[in-house]
């Protein structure tokens, strides 16, 4: 079976439960893609060039806002590659020292410096056979960046305190929050290496960018939520999932599943309602119109209108559509293309 075909198979089913996915025919394969979301055009159209990338070895530049899931589609790189058998590493490159990174990627030989008491295997070699993911690879100072550059040259890394270099064979992907374009052109980041790392890029859009999946990940993290706490998983109310729907969502789909874990531990009764979502979602009016691009079209305006007015609302359908002047079922209509209806919440009276 192509990947693509169970990219679908999942697409189809509102949580790809490990059950379902452990029982069917391609275990492997679909596995691969359990709890992965990617019911939006935008992120379907991103899985599809991730599964074209991991047939090759190309350095892969991921982009996009924190959260937004870089290090899950350089999972899914690695798990459909044909390296998915070799170990898949990632390391924050933002959180520590030059010096520590450094022996941290490329490992340091005994006694190389102070603390090093014995010989350490880097990163770099951990990897072979695999894929290592440098995640944050903006924040990398400039002596670093040079070392990196020659890793990718040569193919080779050398420990701290060692005279011979060794090959590594590992195929490398790097994640970035940051404009790399204006750190190149601020002289904060080389050139060279920008270019080596962006063979292919691939930009995982901001969650509010893509609202089709908002329910399907939330009917995921509360069902991730309710089986650790060996509860059944609850329904989310009208309101709540338009709330969910109107969240500009500035942390992504972290953020989300942080929401839906408080909303798990929250709600009495199986249903999550408007007050078992964190504060920020209730506390209006919505930002959402604070968006000046001047290039919008009159859906995506009128979708920004819709969502504020039922951010305002507190998720009230009813009282929206009185806001907006049209019908309930005008609405109604709307929000299902949006995809901001579950398929079993059933069509409120009006
Ligand atoms: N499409 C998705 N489907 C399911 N879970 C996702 C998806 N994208 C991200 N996640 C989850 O959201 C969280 C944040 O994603 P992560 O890849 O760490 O984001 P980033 O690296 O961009 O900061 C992780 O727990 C991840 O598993
Ligand atoms: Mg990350």
């Amino acid at each position: 079976m192509k990947g693509g075909a169970s990219v679908d198979c999942l697409n189809q089913s509102e949580v790809p439960s490990p059950s379902l996915v452990l029982s069917a025919g391609n275990v492997d394969m679909r596995a691969r893609f359990a709890g992965l979301v990617s019911r939006s055009p935008p992120m379907a159209q991103l899985v599809a060039m991730a599964e074209q990338v991991a047939q090759v070895d190309a350095t892969v530049l991921l982009r996009g806002e924190s959260g937004a899931g870089k290090e899950r589609i350089a999972r899914l790189i690695h798990d459909l590659s044909p390296r998915a058998h070799g170990p898949f590493i990632a390391v924050n490159c933002g959180a520590i020292s030059e010096a520590l990174l450094e022996s941290e990627l490329f490992g340091h030989t005994r006694g190389a410096f102070t603390g090093a008491v014995q010989d350490r295997v880097g990163l770099f070699e951990a990897a072979n056979g695999g894929t290592l993911l440098l995640d944050e690879v903006g924040e990398v100072s400039p002596g670093m960046q040079a070392k990196l550059l020659r890793v990718l040259q040569e193919r080779e890394v050398r420990p701290v305190g060692e005279t011979k270099s060794r090959p590594v064979d590992v195929r490398l992907l790097a994640a970035t929050n940051r404009d790399l374009e204006a750190r190149v052109e601020l002289g904060a980041f080389r050139q060279d290496l920008y270019y080596r790392l962006k063979v292919v890029e691939l930009r995982i859009p901001a969650l509010r960018e893509r609202t089709d999946d908002i329910l399907p990940l939330a009917h995921l993290f509360l069902g991730e939520a309710a089986l650790h706490a060996h509860r059944p998983a609850p329904e989310l109310s009208p309101e709540a999932s338009t709330l969910l729907g109107a969240h500009q969502w500035p942390g992504n789909v972290r953020e989300l599943a942080n929401a839906m874990e408080r909303a798990a531990i929250m709600a009495r009764g199986s249903r999550v309602e408007v007050e078992d979502l964190p504060e920020e979602l209730r506390r209006r009016p919505s930002p959402i119109l604070a968006n000046h691009d001047p290039a919008r079209s009159l859906a995506e305006i009128e979708k920004e209108a819709i969502l504020a007015s039922l951010a305002r609302n507190g998720g009230n359908q009813t009282r929206a559509a009185a806001e907006l002047q049209i019908g309930t079922a005008t609405l109604y209509r709307k929000l299902k293309g949006y995809g901001l209806i579950a398929d079993k919440v059933r069509r409120p009276p009006g």
